[in-house]
């Protein structure tokens, strides 16, 4: 378990996959000597909230749900946010960079059209997921927050709460990560040989890598955000 005073190059060496979540809080590489407390001072990041989203996504047995709960939703929403930022911007993009790579270097590119458009279509189900939470998902726990700790909004939110509550997010979030674990089977199974195999092992690691880092993120949208909007959504009906 990563703790305050370790030193955070230790954190990375341990697992370098801890690097996607450093880089959304803002963190530049170069810490040197420096111990996750002293970096999360320097870029005024909550140290607790940091450890709690570094320790859920390097063990997923670690996953102190009620803890994390008890930061704001407005510190949850920002990391989604930014989460969702760095699949748009920086891992989705890499990807097709390497397919591209991948095509060019392929005998038969006839042959790794189909799952490149199983990919390309997988790539537009799972934007619109995001600009979906972006656009009314995060706004509407954000509003629940306001009106359950100010009273602020308080009528706007119970109508909301009405037409689309908490609940019925959970009920309708897909499985966009077992989507992707799809997908990367079919390249494991059917990619034809190609004349740059580096390039598709690459392609396969950043895969499993973004499986990974998509299914975390779910299970915090699930078991964090949505359980903590919930109980105040219980909260704020009786004051109607
Ligand atoms: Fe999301
Ligand atoms: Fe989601």
């Amino acid at each position: 378990m990563f703790t305050h005073n370790m030193k955070l190059a230790e954190i990375v060496q341990s697992d370098y996959n801890t690097l996607n979540v450093i880089n959304r809080f803002g963190i530049k590489l170069g810490f040197g000597e420096k111990t996750v407390s002293t970096v999360c001072a320097h870029y005024g990041i909550n140290a607790g909230f940091f450890l709690e989203i570094l320790n859920a996504y390097h063990d997923p047995n670690y996953f102190p749900q009620k803890h994390l709960q008890s930061f704001s939703v407005g510190e949850i929403v920002e990391y989604l946010r930014k989460t969702h930022r760095s699949y748009i911007d920086e891992e989705i993009p890499f990807i097709e960079q390497l397919m591209n790579q991948m095509l060019k270097d392929c005998n038969n590119p006839q042959e790794i059209r189909p799952i490149l458009k199983f990919f390309g279509d997988y790539k537009t189900e799972l934007f619109n997921h995001l600009t979906w939470e972006d656009d009314k998902i995060f706004p509407y726990t954000l509003d629940v927050e306001e009106a359950f700790t100010t009273g602020n909004k308080l009528q706007e939110v119970i109508v909301a709460m009405h037409s689309y509550s908490m609940s019925d997010f959970l009920d309708e979030h897909d499985d966009i990560e077992s989507k992707l674990y799809d997908i990367n089977t079919l390249f494991i199974k059917y990619v034809p040989p190609v004349s740059n195999q580096v390039v598709c092992v690459r392609m396969l690691k950043e895969f499993s890598l973004l499986q990974k880092d998509i299914n975390n993120h779910a299970r915090i949208e699930e078991k964090v955000l949505a359980p903590k909007v919930i109980e105040m959504e219980k909260v704020l009906i009786q004051k109607q």
